[in-house]
């Protein structure tokens, strides 16, 4: 039996297998807010996308693969008077979640729980809202894992996907390609001395829907109000904040 802990993994074998990618995020969970934070523009891009959900402020919002808890920041930010539950399947990046956020999870306003993202076994109609935030892309199955999104949305919640997704123009692929072997594995396998998991982002990445193709998953599947938009400056052609509500 493959002990999925220990076995050193290649980035093709996680885009075949990537039930895998929670584990690898194990081995660098402890410089994964060091080399984000390098990435000009990763936080503020997700208090974007975490705004554009146009919240009231009181909702009970999944952070779906909230990782170490940046995006369960951006949510934060957004929710004044509202409740967070933040699901990832590796342990090492919710243990450094929970760390963070102690203060929050003591008052009860923030809550941390290992699941599987395509098995999540909450009731039906639990959320007012889904953040998922480069989770959507390491899926094995996008459509069963948008269905299951949409069962566990109440009607007129909002999901929100924040990731990779390169617009339809000539350039993105080649400028995705560019940035990603020309500087995000070189410089992240400097800063966490992991090659693999950002050998397989560029490749998931290429792989993943462009936004027109997310639009239309999310329509095929009984969302409503869809929509697409880019992230600011260098990232335009190539991130994406796809919003879409359940109906009523
Ligand atoms: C790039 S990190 C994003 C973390 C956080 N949302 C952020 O914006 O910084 C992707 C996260 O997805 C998690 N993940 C990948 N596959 C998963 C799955 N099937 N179920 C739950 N979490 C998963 C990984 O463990 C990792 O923490």
């Amino acid at each position: 039996m493959v002990n999925t802990t220990t076995t050193k993994h290649t980035s093709d074998f996680l885009i075949e297998n990537k039930v895998n990618v929670p584990k690898e995020f194990n081995r660098i969970a402890s410089r994964y807010d060091f080399a984000t934070s390098m990435s000009q523009g990763y936080q503020q891009d997700l208090n974007t996308s975490a705004r554009r959900m146009n919240l009231k402020g009181n909702e009970h919002v999944l952070d779906l693969c909230c990782g170490t808890g940046k995006s369960t920041l951006a949510c934060l930010g957004v929710l004044p008077n509202g409740k967070i539950t933040g699901v990832d399947n590796s342990e090492e990046m919710l243990a450094i979640a929970e760390k963070k956020f102690s203060k929050e999870i003591q008052s009860g306003k923030v809550e941390f729980m290992l699941k599987d993202a395509m098995k999540l076994d909450f009731p039906e109609n639990s959320f007012d809202a889904i953040f998922m935030a480069y989770g959507l892309r390491n899926m094995p199955d996008y459509e069963a894992c948008v269905q299951g999104l949409y069962r566990i949305l109440k009607p007129g919640g909002t999901l929100c996907i924040h990731d990779y997704s390169l617009s339809d123009t000539w350039y993105s692929r080649p400028y995705w390609k560019i940035l990603g072997y020309g500087f995000i594995i070189p410089i992240s396998t400097i800063l966490t001395g992991n090659s693999t998991i950002f050998s397989y982002l560029i490749k998931s990445v290429l792989n993943f829907l462009t936004p027109n193709q997310a639009k239309a998953l999310l329509d095929k599947n009984g969302f409503k109000e869809i929509s697409a938009k880019p992230l600011s400056g260098w990232r335009a052609p190539i991130q994406h904040t796809i919003l879409a509500k359940k109906p009523n």
